[in-house]
Formats: C-alpha cells, sequence, structure tokens
C-alpha cells in the first residue's frame, strides 16, 4: 500500500520528477544514403527518467488530473498499456504515492513486465483469447467501473497526452532547431497513442506554417492506412488494433509504412556504430524520416524521436541477426557521426 504524501510533498516530488523529465538533447545524425550526404534530427528521449518519452505524458496527465481534482492522494492509477506508459505511470506514481496496475497483453516484452514489477506496481496480463490490446482498456475500464478511488489515464483518449507533446516537445524541437538558425521540414512519428505526432504536430504546425507532419506505421501490419488491424508486427509500442480517438489523420500528411525488419537493421546500426542504444521503433522512426528528406531534398531539416532505449528488448529480434530483404533502406545508410544540439533554456524546469 502506498503511503499518503501532503500536499507539500507532493509538490516538492512533482517538482523533482519534472527535472527528470524532459528538456532532452536534439541529435543531429550525420549519414550517407546512396552516396548522398546528409542530416536527420532527432529527440533523445530515452534519456528521460524512465528511459522513455512516455514519462512526458504520464507527469503532464498526473499533473493535469490533479489540478482538476480527477485523482486524489492515494488513489489507484490503472492503465492499458503495451509497455513503456506502464513503466512511467509505475515510476511515477508511485513516486507520488499511489498504487499502479498494469494491464498489458501478454506477448510483451519480459523486460518491460518486470521493469513495471520492479517499481513496486501491479502487471496483469491479457492474453489475445481476452482480447488482447481491447480486452486490456476493457479490463481497466471495469477494474474502475464504480470506484471513486481508481484513476483512468485513459492514454488513448485523453487530450493530455497531446498536451503534454505540444507543451513540452514540441517547444523544445522548435527552441534547439532556431538557436541554431534551423527551420523544420517535417516531423515524423510512429504512432502509438498518436500523443507524440498531434502534440509534436500542432506546436510545429502552428509555429511553422507549412511544415509536414508524417505518423508512421509497420509496413506488416497497417491500422492508419486500413482503418482496422492487420497482421502482425515487431515495433513494440506502435500500432495497436485501432486508430486511437487522439489521433486526427486529416491533420496530418501521409502515413509512412516502414518494415519492421528495416526497422530492427537500422536500431542496430544505431547502437553498433553511434553507441545510440535505442529500441525498434527509434529505428522505424528513422527510416521514415530518412523517406521524408529523400523526398524534401537533403537540405530539409527533418526530425523525428527515438523513443526508448533498448533495454526493454533485450530478449527480441533487436539482438538476433535479422535478415536483409528487398527494398530495405537500412543497408544503403551509412552513419558518419553525430552532433548534439543542448537542451534550450528556454525550456528549463520550472520551480513554481
Ligand atoms: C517504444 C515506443 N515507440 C513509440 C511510441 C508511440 O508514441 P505515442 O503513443 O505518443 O504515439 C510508443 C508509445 O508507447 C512507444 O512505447
Amino acid at each position: 500500500m502506498a503511503s499518503l504524501l501532503t500536499a507539500t510533498r507532493l509538490e516538492a516530488q512533482t517538482r523533482a520528477l519534472r527535472r527528470l523529465i524532459g528538456n532532452t538533447p536534439l541529435l543531429a545524425v550525420h549519414l550517407r544514403h546512396r552516396g548522398r550526404p546528409l542530416t536527420l534530427y532527432a529527440k533523445c528521449e530515452q534519456v528521460n527518467l524512465t528511459g522513455s518519452i512516455k514519462d512526458r505524458m504520464a507527469l503532464h496527465t498526473l499533473e493535469r488530473a490533479y489540478g482538476a481534482g480527477e485523482i486524489r492522494p492515494g488513489d489507484t492509477i490503472a492503465e492499458a498499456t503495451s509497455g513503456n506508459t506502464g513503466i512511467s505511470f509505475a515510476a511515477i506514481g508511485r513516486a507520488l504515492g499511489h498504487p499502479v496496475k498494469v494491464f498489458m497483453p501478454d506477448w510483451m516484452s519480459e523486460e518491460r513486465k518486470d521493469l513495471i514489477r520492479s517499481y513496486g506496481a501491479e502487471v496483469a496480463p491479457v492474453s489475445r483469447q481476452e482480447g488482447g490490446f481491447l480486452g486490456c482498456i476493457r479490463r481497466a475500464e471495469e477494474f474502475a467501473a464504480g470506484r471513486s478511488d481508481v484513476f483512468l489515464p485513459r492514454q488513448f483518449s485523453n487530450q493530455a497526452n497531446v498536451e503534454a507533446h505540444a507543451a513540452t516537445t514540441g517547444p523544445e524541437i522548435a527552441a534547439q532547431l532556431e538557436e541554431r538558425g534551423l527551420r523544420p521540414g517535417a516531423f515524423v512519428a510512429g504512432v502509438g497513442t498518436g500523443g507524440t505526432v498531434m502534440g509534436v504536430g500542432a506546436f510545429l504546425r502552428a509555429r511553422f506554417p507549412g511544415v509536414r507532419i508524417h505518423p508512421v506505421e509497420p509496413a506488416e501490419s497497417p491500422t492508419l492506412s486500413t482503418g482496422h488491424k492487420n497482421g502482425q508486427h515487431r515495433i513494440q509500442g506502435v500500432s495497436d488494433e485501432f486508430i486511437p480517438p487522439i489521433v486526427d489523420l486529416a491533420r496530418l500528411d501521409a502515413v509512412i509504412p516502414i518494415s519492421d525488419g528495416d526497422s530492427i537493421l537500422m536500431a542496430q546500426k544505431l547502437a553498433t556504430q553511434l553507441g545510440l542504444g535505442v529500441g525498434i521503433s527509434s529505428g522505424c522512426n528513422f527510416l521514415a524520416a530518412l523517406r521524408v528528406c529523400e523526398e524534401l531534398g537533403p537540405q530539409a531539416v527533418v526530425v523525428t524521436v527515438f523513443p526508448d532505449d533498448n533495454k526493454k528488448y533485450l530478449s527480441t529480434d533487436l539482438l538476433r541477426e535479422e535478415p536483409v530483404r528487398d527494398g530495405y533502406l537500412s543497408p544503403q545508410v551509412e552513419l558518419l557521426g553525430l552532433s548534439t544540439l543542448p537542451p534550450s533554456c528556454a525550456f528549463c524546469p520550472r520551480d513554481n
């Protein structure tokens, strides 16, 4: 049972968490593709408190919920998630004194489930027979039904998820680029809940009219471009079983399909050649950025995110030899080096 925090302690804990989340470096990754030099930009989200971009959403959602009186000290946080969100709510929820219960598809990597448990949260696994991802959402709703001491973040439908990125990730990208005299031509991101692509997209569109905002999905298992789930894929964290309610495709540019095998090869290359230990969706986002840069021209500033690190994938195909198939982009990528655009002081954490 979590101990209840006083209001002062809660505020101090929240302030400390704010300092550990966001304000991430923006990487400029220099490469040659089919002999042409170019640079792609990626927010280094693996350096957040629990190693993923989801910390931003979890902290912002809880801060919003406290502000609106939707959560009280000691309430249980219950969420359906394929992993990173559960890890973020586990760490941040426990730090703020809440019990946390995570409903999660049982085929997700063991590291993800163990990480959630390591923070003292409970994992409720849900099989494909029990409804898979949609079953997780149903189970979380059933758990909360009729109880006033359960808070459901509902990441797929909660606008606080979009706001988290419109208020932090997007402005940070803009400031980091502008300090170098750069202007984004496009932002691309794989869609899990769609919080990242919708929130960053909304901010960048308002500041840089004409910037392209592309959602990305696994080529083997499209959902956004077909309207419903087809097939299976290995890019954990993206493309669940439906189009999330917070995703508005009418506000986005074309969906970019990227193969899961190609994403694995690209993530392996980023780790083994640049020391960037990132997850499979980072490889996917990087290749989508490359495709858009090919289209816009080598001078275009195309930005994406590296959503998480590689530690949750040590038992997956990320650590196995991946066959190269026709049409893959990663074999043509020659990584040359990195430079870092540090966090902008404009977005240093507030102390009030
Ligand atoms: C590894 C990984 N990549 C990408 C995403 C997609 O982010 P979003 O939910 O903001 O669309 C997630 C979401 O959980 C994730 O865990």
